[in-house]
């Protein structure tokens, strides 16, 4: 039941909040991660030296996001792999591993396979899924559910935010386990992950409209390209997977610092790129030279739809649209920034008139190989 909303989409992406604030709940304790699924598991995290993450499409640039955090937290290599890629080359992987699979469905066939692969080759498998009971969360020795709710629309939304916030919560629990995070530092990031909900919601209400205007001046655009960097940089791909799958148009996600190594050749007058820039605050070089890249493809013609942060004056002479996101430390940004992305690939989709919940040729749940 679409519940007066215009397509299961719009739906989703207005619960987005609750996809976050839902899969936080009843897993904090005296500002402590606490996930009672993991309970006597500790032996799960102790004797592991990397983890590996298994996914495919936007559960594995949710991945690749954890990656950073789980890093930072946990100090342990995390590589974040298609699952349908790994097991074809003989991965160096034993009892020493760690092999965590995103799935919203839990029923993807290259994931289940990946994870079945990992589990005869002896490492230890942990399942985030949001789907009750299915077929992956089963296969796998531990299991944190996502709680985004049932997602109907093809296209993954609420899911998508709900992942990323399953991976940070691991990745503070297993900090803590390992000895690598303070119990000071972990309670300052779950407040941080506690505030990012009613963020959420300021964006989809102070930003919903415009985004709305500008994907109807763009109804005819035929290539959109997505920059981003450091955690940015899997919400760049993220945007671009959305537009191609909602609205069929061609678009591109890179790492920023990659643009002079090719892609800045794709950049002619009019072209239309987002970019989502950094802090200034927690990270001032890196937005500094984020803000070098926008006036380097602005300087050759590109339209700049800025993502920055509230009170980020110095994008402003340089973009022609500045979305604003609030303020957040740098590894909660993506759980902001990729809400105007969504918001965008969905309104451009509806401005082709499009069918927004059911794109052609993609099926919700891909159950074979
Ligand atoms: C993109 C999308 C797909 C899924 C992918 C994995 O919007 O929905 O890329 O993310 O097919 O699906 P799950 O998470 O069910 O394994």
């Amino acid at each position: 039941d679409k519940g007066g909303w215009s397509s299961f989409m719009a739906k989703e992406i207005s619960e987005e909040p609750e996809a976050v604030a839902n899969t936080i709940r009843g897993r904090i304790h005296e500002g402590q991660v606490e996930i009672p699924e993991l309970d006597g598991l500790d032996e799960l995290f102790a004797g592991i030296n990397r983890v590996i993450i298994v996914a495919c499409g936007t559960a594995a640039y949710a991945g690749q996001v954890g990656k950073y955090a789980i890093e930072q937290w946990a100090r342990i290599p995390v590589d974040v792999e298609l699952a349908h890629e790994f097991r074809y080359r003989d991965p160096v992987i034993g009892d020493d591993t760690l092999v965590v699979s995103i799935s919203q469905s839990g029923e993807t066939m290259d994931t289940l396979m990946a994870v079945k692969y990992a589990h005869e080759r002896g490492a230890k498998t942990l399942s985030i899924c949001n789907t009750q009971g299915a077929t992956i969360p089963r296969e796998s020795d531990a299991i944190v559910y996502t709680h985004a709710g049932p997602e109907v629309a093809v296209a993954s939304t609420k899911a998508f935010v709900a992942q990323i916030t399953a991976l940070y919560l691991l990745g503070l629990h297993v900090g803590r386990v390992r000895g690598t995070l303070s119990a000071v530092e972990a309670e300052q990031h779950v407040r941080e992950l506690e505030s990012i909900p009613a963020k959420i919601r300021r964006i989809i209400d102070e930003e919903q409209g415009r985004i709305e205007q500008l994907a109807h001046w763009m109804a005819d655009t035929r290539s959109v390209l997505f920059l981003g960097r450091h955690v940015g940089f899997p919400i760049a791909m993220e945007g671009a997977l959305k537009l191609k799958e909602l609205a069929y148009i061609h678009a591109e996600g890179f790492a920023a610092g990659e643009l002079k190594h090719g892609p800045i050749a794709l950049i002619e007058a009019g072209q239309p790129v987002f970019v989502i820039v950094p802090s200034p605050r927690e990270s001032a070089e890196l937005h500094k030279k984020v803000v070098s890249n926008i006036e380097e493809i602005r300087a050759r013609g590109a339209r700049v739809i800025a993502i920055a942060e509230e009170g980020d004056a110095a994008v402003l002479p340089h973009a022609d649209e500045v979305l604003r996101i609030p303020l957040a430390g740098p590894l909660f940004e993506p759980l902001l920034a990729v809400i105007p992305l969504h918001i965008y690939a969905m309104a451009l989709s509806m401005a082709k008139g499009l069918d927004v919940d059911q794109p052609r040729n993609l099926a919700k749940s891909v159950t074979v190989e």
